[in-house]
């Protein structure tokens, strides 16, 4: 994979491979500013499974407001399992990403936060792939959704208009074992869901978002202030009168390893308050955490704070061993990269750090919420 990232704007930025597992160097993070006018293009092997990842800028301090305007786009990553599945997989017809971003826009048309919470900001109006007011027109019984939380600070819990449940086969890394079916799908800022739908010809439905406080993590008062109980219409199906079949969906997916705490080389405690990742705003100079490459690690992720926060790692998929000691319900499972880490909840993560050593290139680990990344809520790690 090569890709050539000219940058046309007036000003520095960076773009970054979220989720993906590359050399450092190639990540996109803050260490690899592309300056105006100037193209860089990093080169790696696609090497993990079939996945919806994505990109965006990240560069320190000015990450939400780069994001904000709008840089965000997916990155679909194929294998032969996915692909031997019988899911939906025609681009835009019955395979469709839904990148959602909140937005405001001021009077000049300019995009723009309508409000800011202790998230960070906050927009009053959906957009769905940089479109208002989206619908699809649906012309295939089974429509596959590929939900990307491209927003800086806001969460969202995805149902369906008519109230079934959500159907769900994917998160941010890969295939879930067997598709789960929920009452919500709830997403903060980074995350990914699959999910299906079996329309009926004629069909309106309507993907929303209705966040209670409850599934923000907060108390009513607070998750109000912060724009959390907000619900919204993301994407009308229309499904047309005559509609083409789909396979009906397997039993099995995926097959995963099992979270195996066995061999773990090191653990290593992260917690999340005030802005900073264990009592430390992030140093462009400074690395926090030196990682033994080919070797597998437990990460304990704790949010101390009244805050929710988020956890995104760079370069791998991790799976989550335990939540507060419990093991992850179906929904969490799976492969991810970014965890939603309500207030005082506790996280026992798996992650094995396969290859790309090198000692002079970090790679990050921070909050999602992009405002707290500004704030310096971020570390870096390196692979030796
Ligand atoms: Cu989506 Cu470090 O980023
Ligand atoms: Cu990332
Ligand atoms: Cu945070």
């Amino acid at each position: 994979m090569r890709v050539d990232v000219t940058n046309a704007l007036e000003v520095p930025t960076t773009v970054h491979w979220h989720g993906m597992h590359l050399p450092a160097e190639m990540d996109g993070g803050p260490h690899q500013m592309v300056d105006p006018d100037a193209t860089w293009s990093p080169e790696w092997d696609i090497d993990q499974q079939a996945a919806t990842l994505w990109y965006h800028p990240h560069l320190h301090g000015e990450t939400e407001s780069h994001v904000a305007r709008g840089l965000a786009g997916m990155f679909l990553i194929q294998d032969d399992v996915e692909q031997a599945l019988p899911l939906p997989r025609e681009y835009g017809v019955d395979d469709v990403p839904v990148i959602v971003q909140d937005t405001g826009f001021s009077d000049g048309g300019v995009r723009d936060g309508s409000q800011r919470g202790f998230a960070g900001r906050l927009g009053d109006e959906l957009l769905v792939n940089g479109m208002r007011g989206p619908y699809l027109e649906v012309s295939d019984e089974v429509v596959r959704l590929r939900l990307l939380n491209a927003s800086t600070a806001r969460s969202y819990a995805f149902t369906w208009s008519d109230g079934r449940p959500v159907e769900l086969i994917a998160t941010d890394g890969g295939m879930l074992e067997a598709s789960v079916e929920l009452d919500l799908v709830m997403l903060s800022p980074g995350e990914r869901a699959e999910v299906l739908v079996r329309v009926t010809p004629g069909e309106r439905l309507v993907l929303r978002s209705e966040m209670t406080a409850e599934a923000a993590g907060m108390i009513g008062s607070i998750a109000a202030m912060n724009g959390r109980t907000d619900s919204f219409d993301v994407l009308e199906l229309r499904a047309a009168d005559e509609l083409d079949a789909s396979a009906e969906v397997p039993d099995q997916l995926a097959e995963l390893p099992p979270v195996d705490a066995g061999e773990v080389a090191a653990t290593r405690r992260f917690t999340l308050d005030g802005f900073e990742v264990n009592g430390h705003q992030m140093e462009m100079g400074r690395i926090d955490e030196t990682v033994t490459v080919d070797t597998t690690e437990r990460w304990v992720v704790e949010n101390t704070s009244q805050m929710p926060h988020s956890f995104h790692v760079h370069d791998v998929q991790f799976r989550i061993a335990s939540i507060d000691g419990s093991p992850p319900p179906p929904h969490l499972a799976g492969w991810k990269d970014t965890i939603f880490a309500a207030p005082e909840t506790e996280f026992e993560l798996i992650l094995r750090f396969e290859d790309y050593a090198d000692p002079d290139s970090p790679y990050m680990y921070h909050c999602h919420l992009l405002w707290h990344e500004d704030q310096g809520m971020m570390g870096q790690f390196a692979v030796v």
